[in-house]
């Protein structure tokens, strides 16, 4: 891409046109501290489907002409835009954050005589060796100290620096190793810790696109995409926290969810009928471990049609869904989008007549297959299919379902990728494939969500696996099919804080593992790792072992019950975090680093994480062991189970027999937590416990019906707690909207 020498800019508002000798870029302040660099190689339509609605605000800057460059300044950054396009941006105090890289450009040479043998012994793909070119591409400089985190559900450790990665939305079956370019998930933005300064950088492009964080070279990393336009958004801020912030600002935040939605569900593919799910719904309670929801995936279904129900092997429509409610259980359902091509078919019938389906280059209806075998492909970028979609909602709805599961919406295929040029459509605009591929599961979601918008006044519970940049808005999201492996287990612990930084609040993995067979020590570990999670899911494959907790010995079981029965403890803390995270982006699981930024030991710190700021969890991952290393950063902590305080900034080697998994309580801390309850709504939550730990603390606590939108018009109560160094707790009512407690206790830690 060659832009040639600066011409001259004119402003416009808040945007900036600089003409250079071959290409036009504009660049817009969206506000002092969020710059988009907009360079319209493909349309001058500025386009997005992560950001909705105009982001842009009045913002003071100023632009000077230099002898080598055109500087723009606004409050908080300088940025130098010299020939060909070379950017360079600064903070206030001219330090440099984010420099165009123009020295040389490395290759990792891989195709030399020893290819072969490389090919031959270590399975390496030959084409995928080869250097490959791309339409767009920018390389920008990394120093030494450089951190690198985001990027959603990649694999691999917590700081990306060092990995090469694709966004392309993938279901591949192999189990997903450290080296996978790509999983289901395409979220274009990454965050920098420097030594001095963050920022972050969102590429908003939803074609194919190559990401190589520092590996072929220390000095830079590179950024390419196969089409559309060069379009990125610098994103600055003090803290990792602000250009979270930042980035959510752009592309919405994580909706406050309903409380239920945060408790325990089992699943499993596949529980083959209405007895199989009644048998796992009735030992939850027998077994007095809570459980929200039995799932049910593809086999409720009549040969896989969307939208239909087998009531041969799963009985009259309701009639179970009903059954099980009176139990406390609220059913959750997967759809998938590959639509069966049966003439007849209520369905098909419909997306035929009014052109619903995706079409092959030739204008005929584009096949591929799925589950229900030949299939055919809702075009959702189209606003009238996804209404379309949304209508057909109110069959699960009348059922009486409680959340959705959107699954194979890559789109995945069993007879190859869809071609690059099936016809598609972004809004009213026809496109194609390539270019929709990574948002097909965004649309699927907005289509889910806005079908039970309208369709239940309770907040949507939509779970999705593919997805892009923005869709936390309408969708939950779990990992996809990973393993019961040790080493998915570990995962779990960089991917969740990855995608929670990457807007997505609350993220799942399956628990136990999907593929594979699990063990009762790594199921054990697993519900331990995963108590504080915000999809807090038990699945596992067909043909694998069964995993509910009852499939090994009364030891699992009770491990098990001790860590379903902990995380319903906490729920008013993960949710008073939703809350909070629905108007700051930052999610409740967070890697050390987020809070604890300047200590280096943070920075690589893969096996512990927190839990907004108060709780560390520092669960065993490794087969075997029965210690644990855990850093402790600055500040008191206090051992959860026994009281005992630790000084911070020191690694302890901790005890963590099988039914133990160390969690931490920071000095000058009050948490909520509930009474245990086998399901939410089993009882009402009369009673607040609030854990203290020594110290100052202030805390706000939210209540609400935990369901619907009313907390919009005002019908919830805030509360403001106070604790003194002495320990002397005050309460405030910020807000009053909702019934108070009927009683809050104080439960101290020591
Ligand atoms: C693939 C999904 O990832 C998995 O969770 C599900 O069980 C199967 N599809 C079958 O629906």
């Amino acid at each position: 891409m060659e832009y040639g020498k600066r011409i001259g800019h004119r402003i416009n508002g808040n945007k900036i046109e600089v003409t250079f000798e071959k290409q036009k870029v504009i660049v817009e302040i969206i506000k002092h501290d969020i710059v988009n660099f907009f360079v319209p190689i493909w349309s001058d339509d500025h386009r997005s489907k992560a950001i909705e609605g105009e982001k842009a605000v009045k913002t003071n800057f100023s632009t000077a002409e230099e002898r080598d460059a055109l500087v723009i300044t606004t409050d908080s950054l300088t940025i130098r835009i010299g020939e060909d396009f070379c950017v360079n941006i600064y903070d206030k105090d001219n330090t440099a954050l984010l420099c165009d890289y123009e020295g040389p450009v490395e290759e990792i040479q891989r195709l030399s005589e020893s290819a072969i043998a490389l090919v031959e012994a270590e399975g390496h793909d030959a084409s995928a060796m080869k250097a490959k070119s791309h339409k767009i591409s920018t390389r920008k400089c990394l120093d030494p100290e450089d951190c690198i985190y985001g990027l959603g559900d990649k694999t691999g450790f917590l700081n990306k620096r060092g990995y090469e990665y694709e966004n392309w939305n993938s279901d591949l079956p192999q189990a997903h190793t450290e080296d996978f370019h790509a999983l289901y998930k395409s979220i274009p933005f990454l965050m920098c810790k420097k030594k001095h300064g963050v920022y972050g950088l969102f590429f908003d492009n939803t074609f194919h696109s190559y990401m190589d964080i520092g590996k072929t070279s220390e000095a830079y990393f590179s950024y390419a995409v196969d089409d559309g336009n060069l379009d990125y958004y610098f994103l600055g801020g003090k803290t990792l926290a602000d250009v979270i912030g930042n980035y959510t600002y752009l592309t919405g935040t994580t909706p406050l969810p309903q409380l239920w939605t945060l408790g325990y569900q089992q699943c499993r593919w596949g529980y083959e009928n209405a007895q199989d799910i009644r048998e796992v719904a009735q030992n939850f309670r027998k077994l007095h471990i809570p459980c929200e929801a039995v799932q049910y995936d593809i086999d409720y279904m009549q040969q896989f049609k969307v939208f239909t129900w087998d009531e041969q092997n799963y009985g009259k429509k309701g009639e179970l869904f009903a059954e099980l409610a009176k139990e406390g259980f609220k059913p959750v359902v997967i759809i998938d989008p590959g639509t069966k091509l049966e003439p007849g078919y209520m369905m098909y019938e419909e997306g035929m007549k009014n052109d619903y389906f995706a079409k092959d280059k030739d204008g005929t209806v584009y096949v591929n297959e799925v589950w229900p075998g030949e299939a055919n492909y809702p075009d959702f970028g189209r606003k009238e299919v996804r209404d379309w979609w949304g209508e057909h909602i109110k069959f699960l709805t009348d059922m009486g379902v409680g959340g959705i599961w959107n699954d194979m919406n890559e789109p995945a295929s069993f007879r190859g990728e869809l071609p690059l040029d099936v016809q598609f459509h972004d809004e009213d605009r026809s496109t194609t494939h390539a270019e929709i591929h990574n948002v097909y599961g965004h649309y699927m979601g907005k289509a889910t969500y806005d079908g039970l918008r309208k369709l239940t006044p309770k907040r949507p519970f939509v779970i999705t696996r593919a997805c892009y940049a923005g869709t936390q808005k309408y969708a939950t999201v779990w990992t996809g099919d990973n393993q019961s492996l040790w080493a998915h287990l570990q995962m779990m612990i960089p991917q969740l804080c990855n995608l929670g930084m990457s807007g997505f609040a609350i993220a799942g993995v399956d628990i136990g593992g999907f593929g594979a067979d699990t063990t009762p020590e790594l199921l054990a570990r697993w519900i331990e790792a995963a108590a504080f999670g915000t999809f807090f899911r038990n699945h596992s494959a067909k043909g694998t072992r069964r995993q509910e907790p009852w499939q090994f010995s009364d030891e699992i079981v009770a491990i098990y019950r001790k860590y379903v029965e902990l995380h319903y403890r906490f729920l008013p803390y993960l949710y008073d975090l939703l809350y909070k995270g629905e108007k700051t982006g930052l999610p409740v699981m967070r890697p050390l680093v987020l809070h604890y930024e300047d200590d280096t030991e943070t920075h690589n710190l893969n096996g512990e994480y927190l839990v907004g700021d108060s709780l560390l969890v520092a669960p065993v991952v490794e087969q075997g062991a029965t210690k644990k290393l855990v850093y402790f950063p600055e500040g008191d902590w206090y051992d959860y189970w026994t009281g005992e305080r630790i000084n911070g900034r020191q690694y302890k080697i901790v005890d963590a027999p099988l039914d133990h998994c160390p969690i931490y309580v920071k000095g000058g801390s009050i948490i909520p937590m509930y009474e245990n309850v086998q399901y939410v709504g089993e009882k009402p939550y009369d009673t607040l416990k609030l854990l203290v730990t020594p110290g100052a603390a202030e805390y706000e606590h939210f209540r609400d019906n935990g369901e619907d939108y009313a907390y919009k018009d005002g019908a919830y109560t805030l509360y403001r707690f106070k604790k003194s160094e002495e320990g002397v707790l005050e309460q405030e009512i910020l807000h009053k909207g909702y019934p108070e407690y009927a009683q809050i206790q104080i439960v101290d830690i020591c």
